[in-house]
């Protein structure tokens, strides 16, 4: 049967996004002294808690600008000229890194527990750290609709990438919850190694009724940590709306379509690709090198856990990560790692530079900066 989108440009799923993304924006507004507006009274009770709760910690990480002595704009350029597509995993290079691009504080870890925004020297947005910005019992909802993907995560003694490899999983016999590995899914994606000859395909996970279910109960979770990056950075909100949009415009974009309508009935991400990462105790220090330099990912951590830290040795920054907490980051640019003890996911959004190219015709990249953000009024 074919696909029947009706005759909206815009999927229903998106447009709730966009509606928790307004809400988001004028309490925000108001949080940082820019705006009288009272809240909207279109939502429940638990709703607006929840909305006001991520709100408030994005308002209180915009007061509080930590700034690097650098322009991104020449960091990008620096890694395009002499380390291209660098992994953040040579230590020599790094070093070398390092001494163009100092961190924060030079010689110094700085270790936060409050919410903030990284900047370089221009104000372009590199990181919002929002810690607590997830409700206990949307922390819990999100971890127990995990249960639907066991089976789907996936672990490897041999593989040679560390995103993948049994050693720096959790042994599975200490897993009380969900299995070790992880998932990725996408609406749109290349199959990996074939961006040039295959063409967008729907990822295998969403053609399977398991990866679908866990979509469908996920819907609202993403909508209001998608609803986030309308404030964190205004112009990748923009470009990844055009992309979902042009998506569902025209579904024959992508190949292996038949659960598309299904997918994007329920993926109300402004961001194309999602993946789960489960009871991984060590993320060793790497950079993402399938974004655009100024694009964030959006990670989420919940989980039955202790110890959580995120580190950026490249800006010399240390955060506690506890459950709840969401980071904005753009790690195409930051070298960043993770570790924690006990049981954790982190799900993750992102788009690939490789895909919005593919759905949007002007893919322009633009850094999140805090001026602007500065100027949002509603
Ligand atoms: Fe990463």
């Amino acid at each position: 049967m074919p696909p029947t989108y009706g005759p909206f440009s815009r999927s229903p799923a998106m447009i709730k996004t966009m509606q928790i993304a307004h809400y988001l924006c004028v309490r925000f507004a108001r949080g940082i002294g820019n705006s009288t507006q009272v809240d909207s009274d279109d939502w429940t009770l638990t709703e607006t808690q929840e909305f006001n709760q991520l709100a408030d910690v994005l308002a209180r990480a915009f007061k509080n600008k930590k700034m690097l002595s650098w322009k991104a704009d020449d960091y990008k350029d620096w890694l395009e000229v002499n380390g291209k597509g660098a992994r953040g995993t040579n230590a020599e290079f790094e070093r070398r890194v390092a001494e163009e691009f100092p961190p924060l504080v030079p010689g110094v870890i700085v270790f936060e527990t409050e919410p903030f925004i990284l900047c370089d020297i221009k104000g372009n947005i590199l990181m919002w750290y929002l810690p607590g910005a997830l409700k206990n019992r949307r922390q819990l909802k999100m971890w127990k609709e995990l249960k639907i993907l066991q089976g789907s995560f996936s672990i490897d003694e041999y593989s040679s990438s560390w995103r993948k490899n049994t050693s720096n999983y959790m042994k599975r016999e200490d897993c009380k919850t969900l299995a070790p590995g992880t998932v990725s899914m996408a609406p749109a994606w290349f199959q990996q190694g074939h961006a040039k000859s295959n063409p967008l395909e729907v990822s295998a996970e969403l053609r399977k009724a398991r990866g679908l279910r866990w979509i469908e109960n996920f819907s609202d979770s993403a909508a209001l940590i998608g609803a986030a990056l309308s404030i964190m950075h205004t112009w990748q909100w923009q470009l990844a709306i055009q992309a979902m949009d042009n998506l569902y415009r025209d579904p024959d974009l992508v190949a292996k379509n038949e659960t598309l309508p299904r997918v994007l009935n329920a993926w109300t991400s402004p961001l194309t690709g999602i993946s789960v990462i489960n009871n991984r105790l060590e993320t060793p220090t790497h950079r993402d090198r399938g974004s655009a330099y100024e694009w964030f990912d959006i990670l989420s951590s919940i989980g039955k856990y202790q110890n959580g830290y995120m580190r950026l040795p490249g800006a010399g920054v240390e955060v506690a990560y506890g459950p709840g907490t969401l980071v904005g980051i753009a790690g195409k640019i930051l070298t960043h790692n993770a570790s924690s003890v006990g049981e954790r996911a982190c799900i993750a959004q992102y788009m690939k530079d490789n895909v919005v190219t593919a759905l949007v015709t002007s893919n322009h990249r633009r850094w999140a900066n805090a001026s602007y953000i500065g100027r949002m009024e509603m």
